[in-house]
């Protein structure tokens, strides 16, 4: 039987190399629902509706019918977000979107509109999807959830590794900032915040190698899904 996996937690927590690599090992299609947020906010970049830390979210709410997302495989079996059409899997991931996306994802007409896309993803189950709300608001009937908590110097040190992998070295201190601003605003917004789902399992992995976190994770879901 195939079920579902939601993965939520704080900012650069590794939810996404987890569950990409779940995904994977148990042949499940991945969502990273955290990229549609991103590709909606250099969307808001680029038509200015947000700049200097404020958001025009009028303006982004009468051109979201304009916005498509979707994703691609390339041929090493990675995972592109489309915007529009044009591949943005590169620059989604820089400072600019980060500094504006959680202004932006905090806006009710546009969690509603990713929320509905990411549930039609769900319809035949088999999936694994990331983010702050998965096993609260997106499927919170999902047989398997797991809510994954790390503390921030670790998140930042990992994020700034991650950024210098991909050619575009940050500031630890900017990089910290961000990730507590991110978390203030994803814990404390009124639509969906980012919580811990009653039946969530707890996986904190400050601790925790690449591999003991695999091997927790496949443990369960073999446990869960039989
Ligand atoms: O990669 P990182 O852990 O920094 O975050 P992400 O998963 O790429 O998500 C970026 C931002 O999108 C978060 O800080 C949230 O503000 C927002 N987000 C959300 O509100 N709900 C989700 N399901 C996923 C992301």
């Amino acid at each position: 039987m195939k079920i579902i996996v939601a993965i939520d937690g704080y900012s650069s927590s590794g939810k996404s190399t987890m569950a990409r690599r779940l995904a994977h090992e148990i042949g499940y299609l991945y969502v990273d629902s955290g990229a549609m947020y991103r590709a909606v906010t250099l969307y808001a970049l680029r038509h200015g509706f947000a700049a200097a830390g404020r958001v025009d979210a009028e303006g982004l709410i009468s051109d979201l019918p304009a916005i498509e997302i979707s994703f691609a495989l390339d041929e090493a079996g990675n995972q592109h977000t489309l915007l529009n059409g044009e591949d943005v899997e590169k620059e989604i991931r820089g400072m600019e979107v980060s500094e504006m996306v959680s202004p932006v994802a905090a806006i009710p007409e546009v969690r509603r509109r990713l929320v509905s896309l990411q549930q039609s993803y769900g319809s035949d189950k088999g999936i694994v999807m990331d983010g702050r709300d998965i096993g609260t608001t997106v499927f919170p009937g999902a047989e398997m959830k797991v809510f994954v908590e790390a503390s921030p110097e670790v998140r930042a040190r990992r994020r700034l590794l991650e950024l210098e992998e991909k050619g575009m070295p940050a500031d630890y201190d900017e990089v910290y900032a961000n990730i507590c601003e991110r978390d203030r605003i994803d814990t404390t917004r009124a639509e969906s915040p980012l919580r811990k789902a009653d039946d969530a399992l707890v996986l904190d992995n400050d601790n925790l190698t690449r591999e003991q976190q695999m091997a927790w994770l496949l443990e369960r879901f073999h446990e869960i899904a039989g």
